[in-house]
């Protein structure tokens, strides 16, 4: 029953306490059965682009953690990948895409898109009959300005240059291809809610790395056609965007683009938190070092987030996902605090 899935109540504005609490990148290598099953699967895109497994995946937290939300398993890359580029995921290296041209982004081919993304939908549809019902499941994307770096530098960099410059030296060019990604995201976006999805979110992990009209130009304005295509096609459907790195223009975000929650990194502080938490939900933002660290680190920094926000609309995650070498017996650790309740 829709609910029931408390994750839902905190996106309309209520404060429910405990929080609900998931993880960004919550299926992963951390957990040996995410191993063991890549190994099966033999690639990434293999586990990502087959039901069977990706179905698996989503669910291998859930059953071990019990947590409030599941994320769909994919990549935000299989939109480029949908567009006719080239991705493979390499060991240690990450993603490996051609490197996009200026000249080559009218040609990005948009006619077989959905029937490339088929099953990313079957794994949606599946996910919404297997999960409990009082687990709310997420869909998502990469916003058009992260995915862009990686189609234009051909893998991640520490700082994105390839992409701004790619900005500054082709602008006609660079609004193309985030109109592009953005209408195809937000039609990606629409059929996952389709196919059951009950909320999305939309990933800028790179929005840190911009001057001002930049932000304004190459995550503002992408993310809000987003938000306003979703919801033109399913208005009752709350958006959550994180602009990982945002800082000072977090402030004006949620009114710019129409988003609903505001995933929130671990570097926003929880005074600035606190305020953007009166304009509606939001999501984080646990450094997930302190994950790693577990112990006081851990504890400390759980507390401090349940004491700022736990009084108003919260989600209780990270601010990024989490990384592989976190022990498991530190997420068990998190989720039982959370649940307990702040230390006041
Ligand atoms: O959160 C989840 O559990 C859902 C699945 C998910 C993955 N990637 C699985 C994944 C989601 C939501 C993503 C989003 C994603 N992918 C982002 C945005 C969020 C972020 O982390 O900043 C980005 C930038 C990507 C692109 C990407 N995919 C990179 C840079 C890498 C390599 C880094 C790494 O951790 O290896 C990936 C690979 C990837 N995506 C893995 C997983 C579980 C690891 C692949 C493996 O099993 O070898």
């Amino acid at each position: 029953m829709a609910e029931s899935r408390i994750m839902l109540d905190v996106l309309k504005g209520k404060e429910v306490s405990p929080p609900p609490i998931w993880m960004m990148r919550q299926a992963g290598r951390y957990l040996p059965e995410y191993r063991k099953l890549r190994k099966q699967a033999g690639s990434f895109l293999d586990l990502c682009y087959n039901p069977d497994f990706a179905v698996e995946v989503t669910l291998q937290p859930i059953r071990r953690f019990g947590f409030d939300a599941s994320i769909l398993f994919s990549d935000i890359l299989v939109v480029p990948h949908a567009l006719g580029r080239d991705l493979r995921f390499e060991e240690g290296r990450g993603p490996l895409l051609t490197p996009i041209s200026a000249d080559e982004v009218d040609q990005l081919e948009t006619g077989g898109f959905h029937e490339h993304l088929a099953p990313v939908y079957e794994t949606v549809r599946r996910l919404r009959s297997e999960l409990p019902a009082e687990t709310t499941l997420i869909g998502f994307c990469g916003a058009p300005w992260t995915v862009a770096t990686y189609m234009i530098a051909g893998h991640g960099t520490t700082d994105q240059a390839p992409g701004r410059l790619f900005a500054y030296r082709h602008p006609d060019a660079m609004k193309k291809l985030l109109s592009t990604l953005a209408r195809q995201s937000a039609d990606y976006l629409i059929r996952q809610i389709e196919a059951g999805a009950d909320t999305v979110q939309i990933f800028d992990s790179w929005s840190g790395v911009l001057d001002e009209p930049s932000f304004k130009a190459f995550c503002v304005e992408p993310v809000a056609e987003i938000v306003r295509r979703v919801k033109a096609a399913h208005p009752e459907v709350p958006v959550i965007a994180f602009p990982k790195g945002a800082g000072v223009h977090y402030d004006s975000y949620r009114a710019q683009t129409g988003a609903t929650g505001l995933g929130l990194d671990w570097t926003v502080p929880l005074s600035q938190a606190k305020r953007l938490q009166a304009g509606g939900a939001v999501q984080g933002n646990l450094d997930p070092q302190r994950l790693v660290a577990g112990g006081k680190a851990l504890s400390e920094g759980v507390d401090a987030i349940l004491n700022a926000l736990g009084d108003g609309p919260l989600i209780f995650n990270l601010g990024h996902g989490i990384t592989l070498d976190t022990p498991i017996a530190h997420v068990e650790a998190m989720v039982a605090q959370v649940r307990k309740g702040a230390a006041r």
